[in-house]
């Protein structure tokens, strides 16, 4: 189980997270939806410690994810919305690079592993051209790809589909119940909600710095008079406040 407890975040005088809360269940996709600003990005970020939290903690398992644990364990891999791969190195380094430089893994070792995940993510015949020269796609699976290789048990995916057109964000939303299949847990930020139906999913709308309505994926068309809020943003209705 991964929880957030009580967690804030302020950017100056700017309150952007007010005390959310969430317990994700290990193996689960959970998607934080939201209007652009209400920050959803910002919860990813103390996630992975990219961001610190004001207020509040982050358990794993028992055990609080912090600066040093994350340090230690790697516990929480982030695959960016612009990608953030090295576009000067080629598609395999962008996996072997990391591992060798953050883990210590031999060469040797590095370059099997990045071997069989550029297969499994189909990227084989790309493996030694520049980053620059990948579709969007291909470096969606990169991406994902090189989070995977540092062995996090959490990946956090902000914007997954933004770069992807409906066949290829269809392709992905496959690899990431594959994902949760193989018990990884996936916090995903998105105002794609095309997600939500691919997905075996639970939902948090968020506004105003809350968790204004949560939902699981599949039970959220199933009646008409439950979860107006997130049925108002899917549909393109602005909230009521
Ligand atoms: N490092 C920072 N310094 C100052 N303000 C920040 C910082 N990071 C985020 N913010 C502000 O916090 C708010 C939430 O940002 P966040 O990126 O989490 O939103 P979001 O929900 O992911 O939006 P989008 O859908 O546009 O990606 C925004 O108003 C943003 O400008
Ligand atoms: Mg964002």
């Amino acid at each position: 189980m991964l929880q957030i407890k009580s967690v804030s975040k302020s950017f100056g005088d700017k309150k952007i997270v007010d005390n959310v809360s969430i317990d994700i269940p290990k193996g689960s996709i959970t998607i934080l939806l939201g209007e652009s600003g209400v920050g959803k990005s910002t919860i990813l970020r103390m996630l992975s410690n990219l961001e610190q939290v004001d207020a509040g903690q982050i358990w794993f398992e028992g055990k609080p994810i912090n600066h040093e644990t994350q340090q230690r364990e790697h516990l929480v891999g982030m695959v960016f919305q612009q990608f953030n791969l090295f576009n000067h190195k080629t598609v395999k380094q962008n996996i072997t690079f990391p591992l060798e430089k953050v883990l210590n893994v031999p060469k040797a070792e590095a370059d099997v592993i990045a071997t069989d995940l550029l297969k499994k993510f189909n990227l084989s015949d790309q493996a030694h051209k520049r980053v620059s020269a990948l579709s969007g796609g291909q470096k969606q699976r990169l991406a994902l790809a090189r989070t995977l290789a540092m062995k996090p048990k959490i990946i956090c995916m902000d914007e997954p589909t933004s770069a992807l057109d409906p066949l290829l964000t269809s392709y992905v939303a496959q690899i990431i119940q594959n994902l949760a299949d193989q018990k990884y847990t996936i916090v995903i930020a998105t105002h794609d909600t095309v997600l939500i139906d691919k997905l075996d999913c639970q939902v948090h709308l968020m506004q105003g710095g809350h968790i204004v309505e949560s939902a699981q994926s599949k039970n959220i068309t199933k009646n008409t008079d439950q979860f107006p809020k997130i049925k108002r943003f899917v549909a393109g209705h602005p909230p009521i406040l």
